[in-house]
């Protein structure tokens, strides 16, 4: 009898956390969403890809517009889309993303001024220090002053730091020495100064790198420039999220005076080696990395409902110094985290499924507001 009981249990578990998963799955359509469940605590923000800026799909317009109060463009602020030659740059699709916010009155992170990633080939090929420092500067006053007076906020420089807190060997750092990061700032607020200023990273929640980032920041104030806040990007991983270290670090940044944001979360349930966003690191695909191509149990999404939950209420704990919570995307098919590190999964990693419907997570980050 033991044994058939021990048998049973695991099941009926399994088909009663199936059942609460798959009655969750209603629609959601003219009901209010994330941002006005937390009007009074922080902006909801998303990224938005190409196709979201340019409302190509209208059931997924109607989800944004139903749920967030704050975009960030996903790629189309980045320098190599935005200037992409040394005397031209294209503003098409931020112009477009501009306007979008305008429109829904949604408040527009520029994603990003400095990043040593996906910058332009021509900067790549530059020579000279002086050449270097041409480009760094009227890069950021053609595309920070075009904005000026509309934008909200820009993360002016982003992932500057390595793991261990020192400043990343990157071409910026290369030509213009340590002092380009409190430059890019003194630039940014001349050229847009009634725009919010922040430092943005991964894994600055870490003891090591969040030391170094600290760092930057007192360097930054110390010469006198404006910055306003810090970006924790927030790329955690199912069942492992930082939660102590998350709260130390929005202390810690709170305490030099600054506004603390969370800017690309997402929740990843696969598998891989590293922890991070690092883009330039890599896995190799294979099949083991893939175990959910066709369909995940609901187990895990029950997990990932108890990680968000979690991470919402260690949020409104500290309320009074968050000031945005920003996904990474609107919904699993949208994710970066299909195609990185391992190329071609299926993820799974933000609160709307690839049907645009809200998962268990979403749920439970309404409950908290209930
Ligand atoms: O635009 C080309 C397209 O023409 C081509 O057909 C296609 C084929 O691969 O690639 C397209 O470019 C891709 C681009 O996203 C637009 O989809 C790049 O290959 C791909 O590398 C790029 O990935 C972006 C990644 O940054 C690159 O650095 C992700 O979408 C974007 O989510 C990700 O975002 C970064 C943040 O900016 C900073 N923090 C980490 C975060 C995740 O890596």
């Amino acid at each position: 009898m033991k044994k058939i009981l021990q048998q049973l249990v695991p099941s009926v578990l399994l088909l009663i956390s199936c059942q609460f998963c798959t009655a969750q799955k209603k629609n959601i359509s003219g009901s209010k969403g994330l941002k006005d469940a937390y009007i009074a605590d922080f902006l909801i923000g998303t990224a938005l890809n190409t196709g979201q800026i340019e409302e190509r799909n209208l059931k997924s317009n109607e989800l944004i517009r139903q749920q967030f109060n704050a975009v960030t463009p996903e790629n189309c602020m980045k320098a190599e889309h935005i200037h992409p030659e040394w005397d031209r740059y294209d503003f098409t699709l931020p112009d477009k993303l501009m306007a979008y916010s305008q429109k829904n009155n949604m408040k527009l992170n520029g994603h990003t001024l400095i990043w040593h990633s996906q910058l332009p080939r021509f900067a790549h090929r530059i020579q000279s220090v002086d050449s270097f420092r041409t480009f760094f500067e009227s890069h950021i006053n053609t595309v920070a002053s075009r904005y000026s007076g509309k934008i909200f906020s820009w993360d002016v420089v982003n992932e500057a730091l390595n793991e261990d807190g020192t400043l990343r060997k990157s071409v910026f750092l290369d030509k213009l020495g340590p002092d380009y990061i409190v430059e890019a700032f003194r630039l940014a607020e001349k050229a847009s100064p009634k725009t919010e200023l922040y430092y943005n990273d991964y894994n600055n929640e870490q003891p090591l790198k969040r030391a170094g980032c600290l760092e930057l920041v007192k360097k930054v104030q110390a010469a006198g420039v404006r910055i306003d806040g810090v970006g924790i990007q927030g790329h955690w991983h199912l069942g492992k999220v930082p939660f102590a270290a998350i709260e130390e670090s929005i202390l810690a940044y709170h305490a030099l005076g600054l506004k603390v944001m969370i800017t690309e979360l997402d929740i990843e349930v696969l598998p891989r080696k590293f922890q991070g966003a690092d883009v330039n690191q890599r896995q190799a695909s294979n099949p083991a990395l893939n175990p959910y191509a066709n369909g995940i149990p609901d187990s895990i999404l029950a997990q990932q409902a108890k990680d968000y939950e979690e991470l919402f209420r260690l949020f409104l704990k500290h309320r009074d110094k968050i000031t945005r919570v920003t996904f990474w995307g609107v919904d699993d098919g949208q994710s970066w985290l299909n195609g990185w590190p391992v190329p071609g999964r299926t993820n799974f990693p933000l609160l709307f499924d690839r049907q645009l419907l809200p998962k268990p997570a979403y749920h439970a980050v309404m409950g908290l507001k209930k």
